[in-house]
């Protein structure tokens, strides 16, 4: 087995700490969950962006109607945007064909500094077994993996912690390593010792699940917590999360013509 590292947070993350490695990016609350149901229900895509200001220059650039702004600032929606970041907005009805240009805090940020890794993709409780899947196949065929939390302004958020440990767990499919974990890996296995199988509790007790409970989303914070929910693997590739069967260059054939070429990313 290569090694299965954990990182609580992007904070420090280099080129060189992705390079080579199959990540896993995980913003249980709420972004990589309201990717996954984004996909699951038929979006074409989803383009991460850093900023409030690219995705509106970008949404500007690719002038299409299929194209739709998502986003959050303190968890809310961003003023003009026609989605916020809950999954439950995450509709067949308002997503199927359309792109999504999302932009988020921690989770986007966090899926951008992976950038540049062997591969990587897009983990929550929502999609558990299958990404749990692909990092067990990952470390069968030798490459490190690293499960890279989104966390809370840049520090530790017992949420991703928590699903950090249920997706080390999946990926090591039963085996026992005493070598090939960093500290942050062992510590996330003990929080699944801790809070067991009950995804509820460590999300409810998180700080992400405390403020987005006091601000209305309560509903959100369980709809994260049911695992398998929305079994998708969004991969992250070419500036683009499309689900991991399909390249972007697929999709594009599969359904016209909304794949717009990107323009390059300017800085804001
Ligand atoms: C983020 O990216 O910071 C979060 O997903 C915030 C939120 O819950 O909207």
């Amino acid at each position: 087995m290569r090694r299965l590292d954990v990182a609580f947070s992007p904070l420090g993350l280099g080129p060189p700490d992705v390079q080579g490695r199959t990540v896993f990016v995980l913003d249980i609350l709420r972004a990589t969950t309201a990717m996954c149901a984004a996909l699951h229900h038929g979006a074409r895509a989803l383009i991460p962006v850093a900023s409030t200001e690219e995705a509106l220059r970008l949404a500007q650039t690719i002038g299409s109607a299929d194209v739709l702004l998502a986003g959050e600032k303190d968890c809310v929606r961003i003023p003009g945007f026609a989605l916020g970041n809950s999954p439950l907005e995450m509709t067949e009805q308002t997503v199927r064909g359309k792109t999504l240009i999302v932009t988020t805090t921690n989770g986007t940020k966090a899926l951008l500094a992976a950038q540049g890794a062997a591969a990587v993709y897009v983990a929550a409780a929502v999609n558990l077994t299958v990404a749990g899947e692909r990092a067990r196949q990952a470390l069968e065929e030798h490459r490190d993996v690293l499960i890279l939390c989104a966390g809370r302004e840049a520090v530790f958020g017992l949420d991703d912690a928590y699903c950090a440990g249920r997706l080390a767990i999946a990926a090591l499919g039963g085996r026992k390593p005493r070598r090939g974990l960093n500290d942050a890996a062992i510590a996330s296995l003990d929080l699944v010792r801790r809070y067991g199988d009950n995804w509820a509790r460590p999300l409810s007790y998180s700080r992400a699940g405390r403020e987005l409970a006091r601000l209305g989303f309560g509903s959100d914070v369980l709809d994260a917590a049911r695992m398998d929910a929305y079994p998708v693997l969004p991969q992250f590739h070419e500036r683009r999360v499309t689900p991991a069967h399909q390249t972007p260059a697929q999709t594009q054939v599969a359904s016209q013509p909304q794949l717009h070429p990107l323009p390059q990313p300017q800085p804001s």
